[in-house]
């Protein structure tokens, strides 16, 4: 592989899916270039195509047209080795932790270091597992042993991110990282986020809908509508976006604020 500078850590061209035998487009010709070292996060209502998204990102689902690339790599989809390769760069944190109920903290954390790693000891994972939980702010001592049913839900969400971390991964995705918090624990992901992304040299891209999280979280958002990016920019910018869809999303969160203010 050339050793090119690559200024874009995921690069969508001109993506087009749909599904039901063409009858329901999700994109009409989306682009998105997602820059390394950066927090992104892509805002959108429900059903718009935000998981599917990160689907294509990871290669599990193929454009109907276009291109994706990573680190300026197309997508090896006909290469299943080198696809397997080509997604050990990504470390995945899911909507609801996703952890697996009958596996202890360890081996939930353990998982993908198993999977992937044929040729690691079970010294090497147990340091490696411990390093990680001590990274997402967790007490290995105090968490190790338990099962998911034992944590709290932001105790859950680190442990997920631990998982996400193992493998070392050079992007971190994270889908609707915040939706069904309570207040404290929504907060607690927002700084994760950034405090995940800061220590590993990361770049991560969130797909959410938590306008609030994004304008606290976000490098730079963009946000997804009728198949298509139809704002990209800073926070700021953001809320100061005149298109009809965008001002409608921000105005129906920020009317809860002004009556808060009240
Ligand atoms: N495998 C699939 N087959 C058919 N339709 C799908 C499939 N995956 C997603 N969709 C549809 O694509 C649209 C976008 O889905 P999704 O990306 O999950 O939305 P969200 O932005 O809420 O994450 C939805 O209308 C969903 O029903
Ligand atoms: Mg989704």
């Amino acid at each position: 592989m050339a050793q090119t500078q690559q200024e874009f850590a995921i690069e969508i061209r001109d993506l087009h899916k749909s599904f039901g035998e063409g009858r329901y487009h999700v994109y009409s010709g989306l682009d998105v270039k997602i820059p390394k070292g950066l927090i992104t996060f892509i805002l959108g209502p429900s059903g718009v195509g935000k998981s599917v998204l990160l689907k294509h990102t990871l290669g599990l689902l193929k454009p109907d047209r276009g291109d994706i690339l990573i680190f300026g790599r197309a997508i090896p989809y006909d290469k299943p080795r080198e696809l397997n390769e080509m997604r050990k760069h990504f470390g995945m944190l899911f909507q609801y932790a996703a952890l697996f109920d009958d596996f202890t903290v360890f081996q939930n954390v353990a998982f993908p270091l198993v999977e992937h790693r044929k040729d690691i000891t079970l010294d090497e994972i147990k340091k490696k597992v411990v390093d990680k939980l001590r990274a997402v702010g967790l007490d290995p001592e105090n968490t190790l042993d338990k099962y998911p049913s034992e944590l709290s839900g932001g105790m859950k969400k680190r442990v997920g991110l631990a998982r996400a971390i193992v493998l070392e991964p050079q992007i971190l995705l994270y889908d609707e990282p915040t939706t069904g918090l309570d207040p404290v624990t929504r907060a607690m992901v927002d700084d994760l986020i950034l405090e995940t992304n800061a220590k590993f040299g990361l770049t991560s891209v969130v797909i959410s809908h938590d306008i609030l999280s994004a304008l606290y979280s976000a490098d730079q958002i963009g946000f997804l509508h009728g198949g298509k990016i139809v704002f990209w920019g800073t926070p700021k910018e953001f809320t100061q976006c005149n298109h009809e869809v965008v001002r409608n999303f921000l105005d129906a969160e920020m009317k809860h604020r002004k009556e808060l203010e009240q």
